[in-house]
């Protein structure tokens, strides 16, 4: 028989109502007030909202970078997710320069095997189409597409690293056309950036505070008006990544305006953090929150909130990508460029924006499950598999309690890296229970289930479910 849990409030992205959730086996039978609980065992979820697993569709797990390897692997990293409630990550494989996209994928798939504690699916980052006028590269794309790899990331950004031109990315945009895929973009323009870059070094300005005062929001919007502008000239839909700033923003909005399929994901980072808040300016701990794209003003947290509200951001992500302050953020003591860009926070995506959106009243509890599970889950080809309690689905779901006062920090995290973007941060809500395809994965905090129960998710290339 099944575990049925009763009386709790069922949110989705359009309703929230009592009912009780039947999961038999690793799957979610029934969801309806009344379920006869003859022989199943009960879970009592009364004063608990039943949420969707959360998804977070950007991660860097185990990833090189910076001269060094981000600090999570796939254990450490999902297992934090768990306990977070988040039960499904899309991670990034990265296509090594004059290399097949299927090593990457036989590369990122020997990282998380025996590893992952959730599910988990990946993306490929393209950083070369071959030299075939692109053949090679763009079948491989297809390639990857078989074996469920449905979305592809290009970036404008990091020249000489990860960097592609824009014929690369058009003719990527343009593949999926017929493969179904979607693209996603780091839209930062690259070049002009490097140019500030060299230009504040030559200066003798080597702080962390610099990382984020050469790279202007102009720089991003920029490049988000040229990366929607050449999907459509494909015909074909985008989706940006890592959003960070009202100019960005308005670019995507003006592109929805005229009925053009952008998409955008904005991180806790960007509505929670700000140069203000979080930069001295003067010390080395500034190199906590050097990522990319930077922190930005904090003018620009309302502008993104109202994104949120009003779908011109359709999903929160975290862009996870940790490392230790202690050794390896130093390697860039002397010079900002040289430490590795990226921050922690798969762990607490899930508290961050229940408590500043929806307790703050920025967003609606349906808004919160629709951002942070059902539209990641639609946008990569996972609906209705994940991301709705529905019959039918993986039994993927977070008994939430809208009371569970927590304060966040590194002391009590379980993230493997030595500090908190958010250390301090008092939040109301958490998961306490946690099921991924039907098993009880976390309690309270502690993660019960086996290292390495993840499963790879072949991901449906849908080309057009978006819309
Ligand atoms: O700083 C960041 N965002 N590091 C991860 C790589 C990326 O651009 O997403
Ligand atoms: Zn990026
Ligand atoms: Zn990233």
């Amino acid at each position: 028989m099944g575990t049925l849990i009763q009386n709790g409030q069922v949110v989705t992205a359009r309703e929230t109502f009592t009912a009780d959730v039947l999961i038999e086996g690793s799957i979610i039978r029934e969801v309806r007030a009344g379920i006869d609980p003859t022989g199943h065992t009960l879970v009592d979820a009364t004063g608990l909202l039943v949420l969707p697993g959360g998804i977070d569709v950007h991660t860097h797990m185990d990833m090189p970078f910076g001269g060094t390897v981000s600090a999570d692997d796939f254990e450490t990293g999902t297992r934090a997710a768990a306990i977070g409630g988040t039960t499904t990550i899309v991670d990034f494989a990265i296509q090594a320069k004059g290399t097949r996209m299927r090593d990457a994928l036989d590369t990122w798939w020997r990282k998380a095997e025996g590893k992952a504690c959730i599910d988990y699916g990946l993306h490929m980052i393209v950083t070369d189409l071959g030299s075939d006028a692109g053949k090679q590269g763009l079948e491989d794309m297809d390639d990857m597409v078989q074996e469920g790899v449905a979305s592809f990331k290009l970036f404008m950004a990091y020249p000489n690293v990860l960097m592609v031109d824009d014929g690369t990315i058009l003719k990527a945009l343009q593949r999926t056309a017929r493969n179904g895929a979607l693209i996603c973009m780091h839209a930062e323009n690259g070049s002009a950036i490097d140019v500030i870059v060299q230009q504040t070094l030559a200066a003798g300005k080597t702080a962390p505070i610099y990382h984020a005062l050469s790279r202007p929001t102009l720089a991003e919007a920029e490049a988000v008006h040229r990366a929607i502008a050449l999907a459509e000239i494909a015909g074909v839909p985008v989706y940006i990544v890592h959003l960070s700033s009202e100019h960005a923003l308005n670019q995507v909005r003006e592109a929805r305006d005229r009925g053009l399929p952008a998409f955008a994901e904005t991180c806790p980072q960007y509505l929670l953090l700000s140069i203000e808040d979080n930069q001295t300016g003067t010390s080395f701990e500034d190199a906590k929150y050097v990522f990319t794209p930077p922190l930005r003003e904090k003018r620009n947290q309302p502008r993104l909130w109202d994104g949120l509200r009003t779908d011109n951001l359709q999903v929160v992500s975290t862009d996870h990508c940790p490392f230790c302050f202690a050794d390896q953020k130093t390697l860039g003591k002397d010079d900002f460029t040289k430490i590795p860009n990226g921050g922690p926070g798969v762990e607490n995506r899930m508290q961050l924006i229940y408590h500043h959106g929806v307790n703050c009243n920025q967003i609606t509890l349906n808004r919160f499950v629709e951002i942070t599970a059902e539209s990641p889950a639609r946008i990569f080809g996972l609906y209705p598999r994940k991301g709705v309690l529905a019959a039918g689905s993986d039994a993927d779901v977070v008994l939430w309690d809208p009371h569970a006062l927590h304060t966040i920090s590194a002391a009590t995290h379980h993230m493997r890296v030595d500090y908190s973007m958010f250390e301090g941060f008092q939040v109301q809500g958490n998961a306490r229970q946690v099921y991924s395809r039907g098993e009880l994965i976390v309690d309270r905090g502690l993660y019960l289930g086996r290292i390495g129960r993840g499963q790879y998710l072949r991901r449906e290339a849908r080309g057009g479910a978006w819309q």
